[in-house]
C-alpha cells in the first residue's frame, strides 16, 4: 500500500523546491507533455464549437428561427468560457495555449460544419455534443486522481455539454416531431 502522508518536514522541504514550476509539486501525478497535448485538442474543440455555434446562430437569424438562434448563440457563448478555462489551466500547467488558426481543426474532435435547413444545423451541434461527451468522458476518467484540478474543471465543462446535447436534442424533436430518447 502506498504510504498516506508525508510527514510536515518533507511537505516543507518539497514546496522549498522547484519554484520554478509553480503549482506543479513532485506529487503532480499525471504525464505533463502529454496533458498539455490533450488540453491543447480539447482547447481546440471548444474553439471550434465556438465557430460553428456563432455561424448557425447568424444563419439561423436568415432563417427568421429567432428563438434558435439565440440558443445558437448561447451555447457558443459558453464554449467560449470553456477555452478560456481550458486555456488557463494549460497556462497554469507551464504550457502555451494554441490560438493558432491554421492548426486548430486539425486538433479539434468537433468538426465545422455548416448548414441550409434549421434541422441540419441543430443535428450537426448535437453530434458534436456528443462528441464532446466522449471526449471529456474519456479525459476525466484519463486524469483520475493523477491531477483532480484538471479532472474537477472538465467535470464541470462535461455537465454543461451534457445539457447542450439535451438542448439539441429538444430541439430536434420540437423540429421533427417525434422524441429520439426512449424514456
Ligand atoms: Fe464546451
Ligand atoms: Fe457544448
Amino acid at each position: 500500500m502506498a504510504k498516506f502522508l508525508s510527514d510536515v518536514k518533507t511537505l516543507r522541504e518539497n514546496a522549498r523546491k522547484n519554484l520554478r514550476q509553480g503549482s506543479i509539486t513532485d506529487a503532480y501525478g499525471a504525464d505533463l507533455p502529454r496533458v498539455i497535448e490533450v488540453l491543447q485538442q480539447s482547447l481546440a474543440t471548444e474553439l471550434i464549437c465556438v465557430l460553428r455555434y456563432q455561424q448557425h446562430s447568424f444563419a439561423a437569424h436568415g432563417l427568421d428561427s429567432e428563438a434558435v438562434a439565440a440558443e445558437f448563440l448561447e451555447h457558443s457563448r459558453e464554449e467560449q468560457g470553456h477555452a478560456e478555462l481550458i486555456a488557463a489551466r494549460i497556462g497554469q500547467l507551464g504550457g502555451d495555449p494554441d490560438f493558432n488558426p491554421d492548426t486548430f481543426s486539425a486538433r479539434a474532435h468537433s468538426e465545422y460544419k455548416t448548414a441550409t435547413s434549421l434541422t441540419e444545423m441543430i443535428k450537426e451541434n448535437l453530434i458534436a455534443e456528443r462528441l464532446a461527451v466522449d471526449h471529456y468522458r474519456e479525459l476525466i476518467r484519463y486524469f483520475g486522481d493523477d491531477d483532480p484540478s484538471t479532472r474537477v474543471m472538465l467535470e464541470g465543462i462535461l455537465s454543461v455539454e451534457e445539457e447542450h446535447a439535451t438542448d439539441m436534442h429538444d430541439l430536434l424533436v420540437a423540429h421533427e416531431g417525434e422524441p429520439l430518447l426512449e424514456h
